[in-house]
């Protein structure tokens, strides 16, 4: 499989006043096309330092970075934007989406920087895409009219409109019960079954069952890699899953 993402002896300090805070102490990984990474690590262990370096939205202290064969570091910082908008599809724990704005407005966000889709095309890509997401009924629901769980799945479909090389996901069912983020998990495992590559830091280690690859953060270190050769259906652990019944 083609490699997607490689890190090596990546750094990153943060000075704080007098004090230098060592987040990333030299962390290096391949990231093969189609798999499937968790991320975990207790609180400050830098996993979303770790993350935030591989979207380009934050340069490292030191180390090199290619994505998709590209050194991240030779690149100026409008290259950057590019790179990152067009290789890379972001998920956070809060949606990050814009509010009082439609589902099909907000899917559309990251298109407008791509001078190949004009208006109709954009509008026809996010209709698209929300569809994958199971959306195809809340097209014209605003973020401040939807569930968490739908918003999440707003945020995804974004994540996705551009057919991105990679998918990031920071605690993405972190503001979910239980039930709703199995169905997010279930999407996930759809999207990798499709050959989606996704990255996905979390606290909760059921996740790992999950994915393919698990990789612990302790104090800015990898201090395992491990590959997962009997990876959970999180469509059947939904189905075992009591239903909720309103009242
Ligand atoms: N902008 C910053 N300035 C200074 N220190 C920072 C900055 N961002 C992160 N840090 C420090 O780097 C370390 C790693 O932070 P990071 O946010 O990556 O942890 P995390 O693993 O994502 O934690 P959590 O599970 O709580 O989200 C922490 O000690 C944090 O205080
Ligand atoms: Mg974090």
């Amino acid at each position: 499989m083609k490699e997607i993402i490689r890190l090596e002896h990546i750094k990153r300090d943060f000075q704080v006043g007098e004090e230098t805070v060592h987040a990333l102490r030299g962390v290096s990984f391949t990231i093969h096309e189609g798999e499937f990474v968790t991320i975990m690590g207790t609180s400050g262990s830098g996993k979303s330092t770790l993350l935030n370096t591989l979207g380009c939205l934050d340069t490292p202290t030191a180390g090199e970075y290619f994505l998709d064969g590209i050194s991240v570091r030779t690149m100026g910082k409008n290259e950057r934007a590019t790179l990152r908008n067009r290789k890379i599809g972001f998920v956070f724990q809060s949606y990050n989406l814009l509010a009082k704005t439609t589902a099909v407005e907000n899917v559309e966000l990251p298109l407008m920087y791509n001078p190949s889709f004009n208006a109709a095309a954009r509008k026809e890509k996010a209709i698209e895409s929300l569809k994958a997401v199971g959306l195809g009924d809340r097209l014209q629901h605003k973020s401040n009219q939807m569930s968490g769980g739908q918003m999440q799945r707003v945020a995804i479909a974004r994540a996705l409109v551009n057919d991105p090389a990679v998918i990031l996901a920071d605690e993405a069912t972190g503001n979910l019960d239980t039930r709703t983020s199995y169905e997010i998990l279930v999407l996930f495992q759809r999207l990798h079954a499709e050959g989606r590559t996704i990255i996905f830091v979390t606290h909760n280690p059921e996740i790992a069952h999950y994915s393919s690859r698990n990789i612990l953060l302790k104090d800015g270190r990898i201090v395992s890699d491990t590959y997962n050769d009997n990876i959970q259906s999180a469509a059947k652990e939904l189905a075992k899953l009591p239903v909720e019944v309103d009242n």
